[in-house]
């Protein structure tokens, strides 16, 4: 327990796992995301002392010790339990794996196969992009940190999220890799900082990714304390 103390009085506000969003009763559009990056860097934070917020989409994860579990089921809910938490948070982290589409009008009851017919037509809707729309709440000097899952142009794609959404850190993954991605405990990982950097790491387990990702928002965090300083 407490084996650094670098995060105490620091709110880390992280989301994670998918979103469901439904079609009727018990049907949805979803992911296959299982919420392991996010619930490791929560954990992770936890241990650095942070007050960590997680707002999590249905995982089969148990809820890590010691942090603010806010479980949700659509981008909605995510969005706005983000929203209300996101002016204090000194780190906000963007795991969540939202799906880009939710039904129009969910029906109220069961669709039943009878009444559908051979065929079914669901329409589709664009959700909210959460850390873009959120992003003017964020707090000054606050570190964001975000993820992108490509199959192609990697650093390319990469990069006009990381610009786009007005994230400090991006950590980008090869959706086509062995051992990266969804569902799986490994990652290998490339991280693109606002700064240009751009950092390769090996594969490594997700705990060990979500130990990689905060020593450079702790660093970040230093640096922007250090600019807040008079004189500093
Ligand atoms: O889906 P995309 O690759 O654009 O996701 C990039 C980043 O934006 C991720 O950090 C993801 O959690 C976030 N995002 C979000 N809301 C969405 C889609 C993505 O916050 N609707």
């Amino acid at each position: 327990l407490g084996e650094r103390d670098s995060f105490v009085g620091r709110k880390v506000l992280i989301t994670a796992g998918p979103t469901q969003e439904p079609i009727d009763p018990v049907r949805y559009v979803g992911n296959r995301s299982s919420g392991r990056m996010g619930y490791a860097i929560a954990q992770a934070a936890w241990r650095r002392g942070a007050e960590v917020s997680l707002v999590s989409g249905p995982s089969a994860l148990a809820a890590p010790w010691g942090v603010e579990f806010v479980p949700v089921a659509t981008a909605l809910e995510m969005r706005d339990a983000v929203a209300s938490r996101l002016g204090d948070a000194d780190v906000s982290v963007y795991a969540a794996a939202v799906a880009d589409f939710r039904p129009v009008e969910p029906k109220d009851r069961k669709v039943k196969r009878t009444e559908s017919g051979p065929e079914l037509s669901v329409e589709l809707e664009a959700n909210p992009d959460i850390a873009l729309e959120t992003r003017r709440q964020r707090r000054a000097g606050s570190i964001a940190v975000g993820f992108a899952l490509e199959t192609d142009d990697l650093l390319e794609n990469a990069k006009l999220k990381l610009e786009g959404k007005g994230f400090q850190l991006l950590v980008a993954n090869d959706a086509t890799e062995e051992g990266a991605g969804f569902g799986v405990s490994t990652n290998r990982v490339t991280i693109l900082g606002a700064d240009g950097s751009v950092d390769v790491l090996p594969l490594l387990s997700k705990d060990e990714v979500a130990e990689e990702i905060l020593d450079r928002v702790e660093a970040l965090l230093d640096a922007s304390v250090k600019d807040e300083t008079p004189g500093g």
